[in-house]
């Protein structure tokens, strides 16, 4: 199989410490140099219920109740991005989880010292992609 799927796309969200410390310019930016593109961005603060949504595959997890918090506590930045095999290169680029542990030069590794506080959120499968964009852009799909 060709390993080119230009129109990939995946869901990111530029999550409430990163807007607080000023960081959507250089969390966009970095993404704008790889060479992906925005393909649609809206700025929200979420409510419960929506956070519940949005992670639903945690939301019976010990660490769901702080992080609700957290995602709620102010306005986030959500964006589609599209290019090739873009859901594992963005991935590639935010670094694992816990931001002590993710690597020097992956956006959690380069700014965030917290495994809550990590600043992005990106799609991790085809098939998250495609739920998340419908859950934030219902009007793409
Ligand atoms: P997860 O989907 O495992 O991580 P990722 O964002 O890398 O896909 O978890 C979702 C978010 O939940 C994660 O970005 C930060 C938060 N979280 C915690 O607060 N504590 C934890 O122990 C884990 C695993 C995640
Ligand atoms: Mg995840």
């Amino acid at each position: 199989m060709s390993s080119s799927s230009p129109d990939e796309r995946t869901l990111v969200l530029i999550k409430p410490d990163a807007v607080r410390r000023g960081l959507v310019g250089e969390i966009i930016s970095r993404f704008e140099r790889k060479g992906l593109q925005v393909d649609a961005m809206v700025q929200r603060t979420l409510n419960e219920d929506f956070a519940d949504q949005h992670y639903a595959e945690h939301v019976d997890k010990p660490f769901y109740p702080p992080l609700k918090t957290f995602m709620t506590s102010g306005p986030l930045v959500a964006l589609v991005l599209s290019g090739d095999q873009v859901i594992e290169v963005v991935r590639g680029m935010i670094g694992v989880t816990d931001g002590r542990r993710a690597a020097a030069g992956t956006i959690r590794g380069d700014l965030s010292l917290s495994n809550r506080e990590n600043l992005v959120h990106a799609s991790d499968s085809v098939d998250s992609a495609k739920r998340e964009i419908g859950l934030w852009f219902p009007e793409l799909v």
